[in-house]
């Protein structure tokens, strides 16, 4: 694992990048909402373990220098970009289908993060784990799907909105 360190900012990146693992659990069932933290702390121990013993020409090389500086070798959550993880991130409406869409919706992001990780890093133990987190995405889309489809039905077959009874008479 300590030979492929160039793509360690975007593994920092899926926990901590918007509508990730970390931005994901607030508004998930506690099922859902406990894997994510779990994924959390994997991809959290992935970067532990590429970064723990680097070099300082190693962390040159790996484009690391300005999260070294910062941060040394801890595992700080922040986008790709290098903005910090922000509650803001969390988007909770307090409605079942908006709620819900917006489960889906981080669930694909979150699929598409690990697609491009996958797209850009060559190092099979990691890409091996994160093939499995991925696997989970499309898991959890499927599941927030399935919920989504139970909530409109009880609410009203016929409509793509669904109507919210508290509301739409
Ligand atoms: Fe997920």
């Amino acid at each position: 694992m300590r030979a492929k360190r160039r793509f360690i900012s975007f593994y920092i990146s899926h926990p901590g990048g918007k509508e990730k693992e970390l931005s994901s659990p607030p508004h998930f069932d506690p099922d859902v909402g406990t894997e994510e933290l779990g994924h959390l702390e994997m991809v959290g121990s992935i970067v532990q373990q590429l970064t723990r013993d680097m070099t300082e020409e190693e962390i040159k090389k790996a484009g690391m220098e300005a999260y070294f500086v910062d941060h040394t070798a801890g595992v700080y959550p922040q986008f790709a970009s290098g903005t910090p993880w922000t509650a803001a991130t969390f988007a909770v409406k307090g409605d079942v289908i908006a709620d819900l869409t917006e489960d889906l919706a981080a669930e694909q992001k979150a699929r598409v993060t690990y697609d491009n990780i996958l797209r850009l890093s060559d190092d099979p133990d990691v890409n091996n784990v994160i093939r499995f987190l991925r696997e989970r995405e499309v898991v959890h889309f499927q599941r927030f799907g399935e919920a989504l489809r139970l909530a409109t039905e009880k609410m009203d077959k016929k409509n793509v909105y669904a109507i919210n009874p508290a509301f739409d008479k």
